[in-house]
């Protein structure tokens, strides 16, 4: 039985990862430093793994002792988490993914996969991104991720195999739940004050995937054969599932029917626009099959966040938001200034 390490297991994607991993029979050892307790659960989830409560900054040898593959997740995860503090950023999402790289490595690790992100392409224009495309990285997040697939590439080598998944923007259920995400979002302010407000003009594109099947994407790379991800990058998603906002705004309303859409445009039109073309997983990924669109996925969050009542208190508090519950961590003192917890 193969033995995985999945780092940053208690964030969004992770617990959905373990789950997968887990049911196709692999041995699955997390790590993560627990920013997001059990009061940060939509609903709880045994995961039955070794877990290794850790720093990811101070991750030694033997957490990667007897492990065959590495799934790297942990990582301060989005725009406005990462602008809390950059050079943080730097140190957690690039510096630790190099060092645990290396280590990883060194312990003789067959497969390193790295949760990068399409975000990396930043502004563009009309046209899909394919793999090919240049990187305009805008925020330290974003170039957090750039950094890190060109460092953990240097270390590729026929026994030391590394991928990075471009993951679009994640959206769906997980114990974790995150509302910071555009889906996940607007289906919580349907349902909570009965509006679906779009901060922008409604225009820009975005490209949309299901956590579940960014899960299964990381299972693709692990099983397929190394010479078909060695040293390569793949943008994870569906051609079909790249979306202007407003027409999400309008699936969203077809399900919940009483709901307005409401275009506030305060924040002007988004530069942050772009179309992400996928043919690549498919073509090299045969065993990725995707089992979530849009449509499906808005039902499975509207049905779970009426079961587990998310109200407007819990929705706009800290529990699902990533930078307010960092923050919230911060000013309690619980964690220091460098994010180590006091
Ligand atoms: N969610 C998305 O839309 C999306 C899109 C593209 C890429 N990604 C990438 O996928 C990965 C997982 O995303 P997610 O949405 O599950 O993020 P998340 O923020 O929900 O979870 C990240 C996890 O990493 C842990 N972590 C953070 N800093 C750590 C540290 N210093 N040491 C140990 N653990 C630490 C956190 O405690 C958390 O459990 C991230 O690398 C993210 O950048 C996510």
């Amino acid at each position: 039985m193969k033995k995985i390490l999945v780092t940053g297991h208690n964030g969004f994607i992770g617990p959905l990862l373990v789950k997968l991993l887990t049911e196709n029979g692999y041995n699955v050892v997390g790590l993560d430093t627990n920013y997001f307790g059990h009061d940060c659960e939509l609903y709880s989830q045994e995961n039955g793994i070794r877990e290794i409560v850790k720093d990811i900054r101070n991750v030694d040898e033997k957490d990667l002792e007897g492990i065959d593959a590495v799934c790297h997740l942990a990582a301060l995860s989005n725009d406005p988490l990462g602008q809390l503090n950059e050079d943080l950023t730097y140190s957690i999402n690039y510096e630790s993914t190099v060092h645990l790289a290396k280590l990883a490595k060194k312990a003789g690790v067959k497969k390193f996969v790295y949760s990068s992100s399409c975000s990396l392409y930043g502004v563009a224009g009309d046209k899909a991104l394919t793999e090919e495309a240049a990187f305009n990285p805008v925020t330290a997040y974003a170039k957090s991720k750039v950094l890190s697939e060109n460092a953990i590439l240097q270390l590729s080598d026929k026994d030391f195999c590394t991928t990075s998944l471009r993951n679009a923007t994640a959206y769906g259920i997980s114990p974790k739940l995150r509302v910071d995400l555009v889906v996940n979002n607007l289906v919580g302010w349907a349902l909570t004050i009965g509006k679906i407000k779009i901060l922008s003009d409604g225009t820009p594109w975005r490209p949309i995937v299901h956590a579940e099947d960014i899960a299964r994407a990381f299972i693709a790379v692990i099983e397929a054969p190394a010479e078909s991800v060695n040293g390569q990058a793949f943008n994870v998603g569906i051609n079909s599932e790249n979306y202007q906002v407003k027409d999400i705004a309008t699936i969203i309303s077809q399900i919940i029917p009483d709901c307005e859409i409401i275009i506030t445009g305060e924040y002007g039109p988004d530069s942050r626009t772009y179309k992400v073309n996928f043919d690549k997983i498919k073509n090299y990924l045969p065993n990725f099959i995707p089992k979530w669109n849009l449509t499906k996925g808005v039902e499975e969050i509207v049905e779970s966040y009426r079961k587990n009542k998310l109200d407007d208190e819990k929705f706009s508090g800290r529990y699902f938001i990533r930078l307010k519950q960092l923050e919230y961590l911060l000013s309690n003192k619980f964690v220091n200034e460098k994010l180590y917890w006091s």
